[in-house]
């Protein structure tokens, strides 16, 4: 029986492989060659890649795409995508390629706040308390100032901070609710040192002040860490143009219009759709995050939170058709994204993304990150709602069936050419394999 390991994080990495592959990948064949074909070459690259995380034995690759002919606001973008889903690179750049004949996308941030609390628990008079923070606010902010200076330079800092009652909740419970502007930072960092900062300041100021009985004096901080719930950190992506222009295959424009809005009608009041249909927007979303090194967990936790705000989960898209006969499609969503520290100064292929974004600041990548979400839903509500998803998706999908049984070149191209006319499945390519191989 396998037994637990100690100190593992002080093995080399050597040894980590060989603990890994005698205690658990004894009958996995060839799992040493396969970890190390992932290794870079450039000894230095690869330890960059060590040092990201603690245990690294390997790497793990994602395609990098680029989805081109993103119009947003008449600047013309390619944007890098890193995902593994077959389909979704392909179906943003044809609606980036509809839409760039149609006037392309708008985008504009609407807020960028970011939010931290101070989770405390104090037993006694309220009113008094209250008294406390009136008198202590100002301490807040000066005993940060050493913290907030670099940011405050930029333009950012700590914009609120608000003493919650949350007691009706939970017996005892306050926090002090803070707001903060952190630029082109996604702020992680500076906001959890002010929270920590704070939560000494509430403590210690609270251990002198004379009014306070001495239980009262007792605060208890449970804890002090940023929100990742940021709905005054949003954006909104938007595209539109006369209904007659979205013909579209057997669809006229009027019929198709009204049928997409019907689909994302039913994502507004059926939780089903609406969690399907904003993972397809996140097919988009968590793409660009992933390419400029943002964090796709954050965003994740903080745009479904966002979708379910009024007490339901609802669709993140939203479209109509206006009294001109106008077809308006548009997103908004919360996005707290930085373009400078964290990994966006340190991995190379990171930084090349963030060039090929034309170095955005956070606000722009927050409008390019919201389109790229508007984008792959158009794509996919347009497929559903007319040729049905399977059509496209197989397609793309070919190409992974054919690798799964070791097709050959020539093969590829022979099925890629057969299945131009065929419906593909599963079955329909393994079986026409057997037939290129006289199975
Ligand atoms: C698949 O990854 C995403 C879709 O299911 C999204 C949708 O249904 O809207 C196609």
């Amino acid at each position: 029986m396998t037994k637990p390991v100690n100190g593992f994080s002080k093995f080399t990495k050597e040894e980590k492989i060989n603990w890994l592959i005698t205690n658990y990948l004894q009958d996995f064949p060839n799992a040493s060659k396969i970890l190390r074909q992932y290794w870079n070459d450039d000894k230095e690259l690869q330890e960059l890649h060590d040092e990201f995380i603690e245990n690294t034995i390997t790497n793990y690759y994602l395609p990098l795409g680029i989805a081109p002919n993103f119009l947003i606001d008449d600047t013309l973008y390619a944007i890098p995508m890193a995902i593994e889903e077959s389909s979704v690179v392909a179906a943003a750049s044809n609606a980036a390629k509809f839409w760039l004949k149609r006037g392309g996308f708008k985008a504009e941030v609407i807020s960028t706040e970011k939010v931290g609390q101070v989770h405390f628990m104090y037993q006694g008079n309220k009113e008094k308390l209250k008294t406390f923070f009136k008198i202590h606010k100002k301490h807040f902010f000066d005993d940060t100032e050493a913290l907030t200076k670099n940011m405050r330079k930029r333009g950012g800092g700590i914009t609120h901070i608000e003493l919650v009652d949350k007691t009706e909740a939970l017996a005892n419970y306050f926090q002090l609710h803070c707001t903060f502007e952190t630029k082109d930072a996604m702020g992680a960092n500076f906001i959890n040192s002010c929270l920590e900062q704070f939560s000494k300041t509430l403590v210690e100021n609270a251990q002198h002040y004379s009014d306070f009985s001495s239980k009262e004096k007792q605060i208890e901080v449970v804890m002090s860490i940023l929100s990742n719930y940021v709905p005054n950190c949003l954006v909104r992506a938007s595209v539109s143009c006369p209904v007659s222009e979205l013909n579209f295959k057997d669809y006229k424009g009027k019929e198709f219009a009204e049928k997409f809005c019907q689909a994302v009608n039913i994502a507004q009041v059926e939780p089903y759709r609406a969690v399907t249909h904003n993972k397809g927007i996140m097919n988009g979303v968590d793409a660009v995050i992933l390419a400029t090194g943002n964090d796709f967990r954050a965003v994740e936790a903080g745009v479904h939170a966002y979708a379910a705000k009024d007490g339901q989960y609802r669709s993140l898209t939203d479209a109509e058709i206006d009294e001109d006969g106008i077809f308006h499609f548009w997103i908004d969503l919360p996005l707290a994204l930085g373009t400078v520290g964290g990994l966006t100064s340190l991995h190379p292929l990171v930084k090349m993304a963030m060039h090929v974004l034309k170095n955005p600041s956070a606000n722009e990548l927050m409008k390019i990150v919201a389109v790229a979400g508007l984008a792959q839903n158009f794509a996919a509500l347009k497929s559903l709602t007319t040729t049905g998803i399977q059509e496209g998706h197989m397609k793309m999908h070919l190409m992974n069936i054919m690798n799964q049984f070791d097709a050959t070149s020539i093969e590829k191209d022979q099925l890629i050419q057969y299945f131009t006319k065929h419906n593909v499945s599963h079955n329909t390519v393994v079986e026409q394999l057997k037939q290129l191989r006289g199975e």
